[in-house]
């Protein structure tokens, strides 16, 4: 396995968009993560994060092994984002699909606006036309693990993001 992205290179970036996403959302967010991949970024931009915060999950999946599929809702919101301003979090934006069901999901359940923040962005891969509105690192069209991203539920726990 090699370190794509150290810890501080993540430190340092998550700070950065924590600030970014503070400036913007001067009356506050309702941050929706997208399960499992987005526990470990989620949790480290929140304490980035210095305005009103509500956080809410969404868990689908689109991954069988490396090869990307179709969308499957497991277990949906419970907020009630109607009229609010609504930033989805996930770990990597790859085909787009994930991103684009779940943006859709908010605007039909009424959300005034939806953004997408994402650690990491495989422009190259994309399928559907959706892009990412905070971006933490765009990297080349490779299989990555660590900081919450998985092969078969493993290596979440790593601190790094390494190319498998
Ligand atoms: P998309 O729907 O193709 O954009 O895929 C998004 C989801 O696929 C992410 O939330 C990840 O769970 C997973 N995924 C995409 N690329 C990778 C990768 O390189 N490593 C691990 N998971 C990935
Ligand atoms: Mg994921």
């Amino acid at each position: 396995m090699k370190v794509l992205i150290n810890q501080k290179q993540i430190k340092r970036k998550v700070k950065e968009l924590g600030e970014q996403i503070t400036k913007d959302y001067p009356n506050g967010v309702v941050i929706v993560g997208i399960l499992k991949g987005c526990t470990l970024f989620l949790s480290d931009l929140i304490r980035e994060v210095k305005t009103d915060c509500v956080i809410d999950f969404i868990w689908v999946k689109s991954y069988n092994g490396i090869r990307s599929d179709t969308i499957k809702l497991i277990c949906n919101t419970t907020y009630n984002v109607s009229s609010k301003d609504v930033l989805i979090v996930d770990d990597i934006i790859d085909t787009g699909k994930t991103i684009d069901f779940v943006k859709k999901q908010l605007l039909r359940r009424g959300a005034r606006s939806v953004k997408v923040c994402v650690l990491l962005d495989k422009e190259e891969a994309r399928k559907v036309p959706v892009k990412a509105d905070y971006v933490g690192f765009r990297i080349p069209n490779v299989f990555v693990v660590g900081y919450g991203l998985d092969f078969n539920e493993q290596y979440r726990n790593l601190p790094v993001v390494a190319v498998l």
